[in-house]
């Protein structure tokens, strides 16, 4: 599969997410606000990918700077600022911007410069850009892991549930909930999977399907409303899934609709599995209650691919995003191995 995003000539390219599955086209982004409003639009979209699109972004703020020096400082908190107001709940982007505003320091310290002359800006933003292409080859590595990891919990001939899309889409490459599904297969399991289509944005539907579509994985695509019965049918053996932040007690939040599969998998017994790397942990969080959830515009809702199916003038309610207390939840898989059952302690252990 081609990657969702890489850097190329001065440009971050970025597999438009919003076109797929109809077409499969590039957007070439050659700014942090273009970046910033990719993210916002959710042409590249998933918590991985929309952190790694921000350290590139962060990057391309630091190449375009072309004021005088006392105004550097000031522009790259812009820069900062601009690419985390896109969305809040995936705690990926503030890691990552994180990660970048944490390399910028380091570089001011080591050329011991507060305004740095354009030929020391030039050695900034190529520290900058490989900053970006580290933590990609670090998401590519860490999902392989994480996959591996997964991949021992996943029985033969499994058939398994998942929802959005937490796959190559939405990393840099290989997936988490999907790369899991990906080690899986290479390690000779012969899973099958179930993509609940994921409305509002049908991530299940147009990127899901599409993505094991292409690689010959068994897909079959369901709305929201049937998984209950397709569990009360013994059709599912696991639920898998990604997430965009883990609270310190192992709480996730994840696509709207995963807190109720979650629900619904134990009321089947079945098992409940969140795949994520460690970056997706957010100790500052104490439990699900402190994770922020983006509400969208309401014309998700009201509209399906372009055409009108509510009245305009209709009110919605549209959280991107719902929260799924750790009760409810077998066991979280990471690049650093599988906690099951997930707990504030074993948490803490894990990423310490
Ligand atoms: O709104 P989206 O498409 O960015 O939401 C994505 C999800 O909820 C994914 O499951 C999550 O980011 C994990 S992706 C590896």
């Amino acid at each position: 599969m081609r990657k969702t995003l890489f850097w190329e000539n001065g440009g971050l390219m970025l597999l438009d997410q919003t076109a797929l599955p109809s077409r499969e086209v590039y957007i070439r982004a050659e700014s942090c606000e273009r970046v910033a409003a990719a993210i916002k639009n959710m042409e590249v979209r998933g918590a991985p990918a929309i952190g790694l699109a921000a350290a590139y972004g962060f990057a391309l703020g630091a190449l375009s700077f072309v004021g005088a020096g006392p105004e550097w400082r000031e522009h790259m908190k812009t820069v900062a600022r601009v690419l985390s107001e896109t969305r809040p709940t995936a705690v990926n982007l503030f890691w990552a911007l994180r990660r970048m505003e944490n390399k910028l320091h380091a570089l001011h310290a080591e050329y011991d410069v507060t305004e740095p002359a354009p030929e020391v800006r030039a050695a900034f933003a190529a520290a900058l850009l490989a900053e970006a292409e580290q933590m990609a080859v670090e998401d590519e590595r860490d999902n392989r892991l994480l996959g591996a990891a997964g991949a021992a919990l996943v029985p033969e001939n499994a058939a398994i549930l998942t929802h959005c899309n937490a796959g190559a889409l939405a990393t840099g490459a290989y997936g988490t909930a999907l790369g899991v599904v990906r080690a899986a297969r290479e390690a000779g399991k012969n899973p099958r999977i179930y993509a609940c289509e994921t409305r509002p944005c049908l991530q299940g539907a147009r990127l899901t399907a599409w993505e094991l579509w292409r690689e010959n994985i068994p897909v079959t695509l369901i709305t929201d409303g049937m998984a209950a019965y397709l569990m009360r049918q013994g059709k599912i053996d696991l639920v898998l899934v990604g997430a965009d932040r883990i609270a310190a007690n192992g709480d996730i939040a994840n696509k709207i609709g995963t807190y109720a599969l979650a629900v619904l998998a134990q009321a089947h017994s079945i098992p409940f599995y969140a795949a994520a790397p460690t970056s997706t942990v957010d100790l500052r969080a104490g439990s699900g209650d402190d994770i922020p959830v983006e509400e969208r515009d309401g014309d998700e809702v009201r509209r399906l691919a372009g055409v009108q199916i509510a009245p305009p003038e209709v009110s919605v309610y549209n959280p991107s995003f719902d929260i799924t207390p750790v009760k409810y939840i077998t066991g979280l898989i990471t690049e650093k191995g599988a906690l099951s059952p997930p707990s504030a302690a074993a948490l803490l252990k894990l990423i310490s």
